[in-house]
């Protein structure tokens, strides 16, 4: 795109089923950039040590499998399970886990063109060079209702209640952790994906970074 410089990178942060990975996709379509969902990386490394029979609360032994993680290998249909996010958010909370993931993120990022990010610690830890940030929210019931749609799409058995309990006590480990919390960066731009639909969502994102890189 003209007067872009390069390698552009955007950095998109927010707590569960905020529409963050649909709008980051989207973005990344939009501009041309590759894409990295980093929550199946913590994903993966979950689904990994579940398999293995690691214990979730191993550090050395947790990241010693994030190590070995293949990014290819990062969109198994099993990631999406609700037993795997719940790992994952455990095994996020390790210093030794996310040290093992930080430069294969910020690696992704570097290359030309750029890259479009979504996660929790991108625009903070990650990124906090990177040229567009946004925060991406809504309100929890929003939030549990479109997770528990997606779920039921896939046939998972759910209640919308359990989905909203599980999305609370998530955002909550994820925001209270000492390393690399859930947060907002003080230059990230909030978008609220409450009352929007995704077209919509969409371009205010692609508006919010316009501004960007015309700044
Ligand atoms: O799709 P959803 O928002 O439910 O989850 P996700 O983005 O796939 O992330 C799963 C879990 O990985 C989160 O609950 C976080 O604990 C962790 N995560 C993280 O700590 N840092 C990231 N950059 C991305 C995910």
């Amino acid at each position: 795109m003209a007067g872009v410089r390069h390698p552009l990178t955007i950095a998109i942060d927010g707590p569960a089923a905020s529409g963050k990975g649909t709008i980051a996709r989207a973005l990344a379509r939009h501009y041309g950039l590759p894409h990295l969902d980093t929550g199946a990386l913590y994903r993966a490394v979950a689904l990994a040590a579940l398999e293995a029979g690691v214990d979730l609360t191993q550090g050395p032994a947790v990241a010693a499998l994030a190590r070995a993680l293949d990014l290819d290998h990062c969109d198994d249909a099993r990631l999406r399970a609700d037993r795997v996010a719940r790992a994952a958010s455990a095994v996020a909370a390790l210093p030794e886990v996310r040290n093992a993931l930080l430069d294969v993120q910020r690696r992704f990022a570097a290359a030309p063109p750029g890259a479009v990010l979504d996660g929790r610690d991108i625009g903070t830890v990650i990124l906090p060079q990177a040229r567009a940030k946004l925060f991406v929210t809504a309100r929890p019931e929003v939030r549990a209702r479109r997770r528990f749609l997606e779920l039921a799409a896939r046939g998972t058995p759910t209640s919308e209640a359990e989905v909203l309990a599980d999305i609370r006590r998530r955002d909550l480990a994820d925001s209270t952790r000492p390393t690399a919390p859930l947060a907002r960066a003080p230059d990230a731009v909030l978008l609220d994906t409450s009352d929007l639909d995704i077209d919509e969502a969409v371009r205010r994102a692609i508006d919010i970074v316009e501004a960007r890189i015309a700044a």
